[in-house]
């Protein structure tokens, strides 16, 4: 079994790769940590407490970073609601948020256990930044490190920057800079996963799953105008579904530099798929829709049935 530690900013898509990490056998949710990104860190904490609770999970919740390294805060909140997922309104958690704050708690956990910890991240990292400058042999410790952010070819909060490394590039710099070879699932895959009107079909068996909060998020977020034609893409899912089957991606190695100081570009992800030696990346290009579709039902469907 693979042990899966998630930062994330719900967060339409990060429910669902909480769902999906939950929901999978081959996983053990080691902890979820939170970001301040598609809503404050006031949301993006409580929405994971009370997330946790309904999906049945007993995890650590730590909270983290306030606002990215340098910049001020920059939200998502017309994609994800002014609290983060949509309309839907989960009951209050009974847990309380984990004593340690979120870089320490990545610290922790990483180095309490070398080579075992798949650090996934899907939202700004500006917590993976902090904790790289607290502790840089987590760069050593952990299994792999895979992201949901930057694009290859274009932007959705800009035309050159994806959200999760415009929100924060100062960040993310760090991050690409450290020497870990980074997973890196960009738009360019990520709009591969769709939950188009057949996918959302599969999902109408899943009782409170599907009323409660699939239902309804998928609705708020696929009414946002770039998805209205295609439907919503569940960005953060992929990051999480390559940990537990690789074979779904194809990937490509690449040298990624963030731009922070361009002033039209920051926070794109220069991505060279030629550059060889000084790679610090791999890319994910293509995904495998069917095979991805059917291993996020079969999750949500154990999530369901607990
Ligand atoms: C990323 O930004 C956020 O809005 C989503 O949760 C995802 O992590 C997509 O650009
Ligand atoms: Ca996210």
């Amino acid at each position: 079994m693979k042990r899966i530690l998630l930062d994330c900013d719900p967060g339409i898509d990060d429910a669902l790769a909480i769902a999906l990490a939950h929901g999978s056998p081959e996983l053990e949710v080691v902890g979820l940590t939170t970001v301040a990104g598609n809503v404050g860190l006031e949301h993006t904490t409580p929405n994971a407490l009370r997330l946790a609770e309904f999906y049945g999970m007993d995890v650590p919740v730590a909270a983290g970073a306030q606002r990215p390294l340098v910049r001020p805060r920059h939200t998502a909140s017309t994609v994800h609601g002014s609290t983060g997922l949509g309309d839907v309104v989960l009951p209050e958690a009974k847990r309380q948020p984990h004593p340690e704050h979120a870089v320490d708690y990545i610290v922790d956990t990483v180095s309490a256990s070398p080579g075992e910890i798949s650090l996934v991240a899907v939202g700004p990292l500006t917590n993976i930044a902090l904790a790289l400058r607290k502790e840089p042999r987590i760069t050593e410790w952990v299994r792999e490190f895979v992201i949901m952010g930057g694009s290859y070819t274009r932007g959705n909060v800009t035309p050159a920057a994806e959200f999760n490394i415009g929100a924060d590039p100062e960040a993310a710099s760090v991050v690409f800079e450290a020497p870990w070879r980074t997973v890196v699932f960009g738009l360019d895959l990520t709009h591969q996963a769709r939950a188009s009107a057949e996918v959302r079909e599969r999902f109408t068996g899943l009782g409170r799953l599907q009323h409660e909060l699939l239902a309804p998020c998928l609705d708020f977020y696929g009414s946002n105008r770039q998805y209205r034609e295609l439907g919503p893409a569940i960005h953060d899912a992929c990051a999480v579904a390559y940990v537990i089957s690789p074979e779904l991606f194809t990937l490509q190695e690449a040298r990624i530099d963030v731009e922070t100081s361009g002033r039209f570009t920051s926070g794109m992800t220069v991505t060279d798929f030629a550059s060889e030696e000084t790679n610090n990346a791999v890319v994910a290009t293509a995904l495998d829709q069917r095979g991805f579709w059917d291993l996020v039902t079969d999750a949500f469907e154990r999530v369901a049935r607990t």
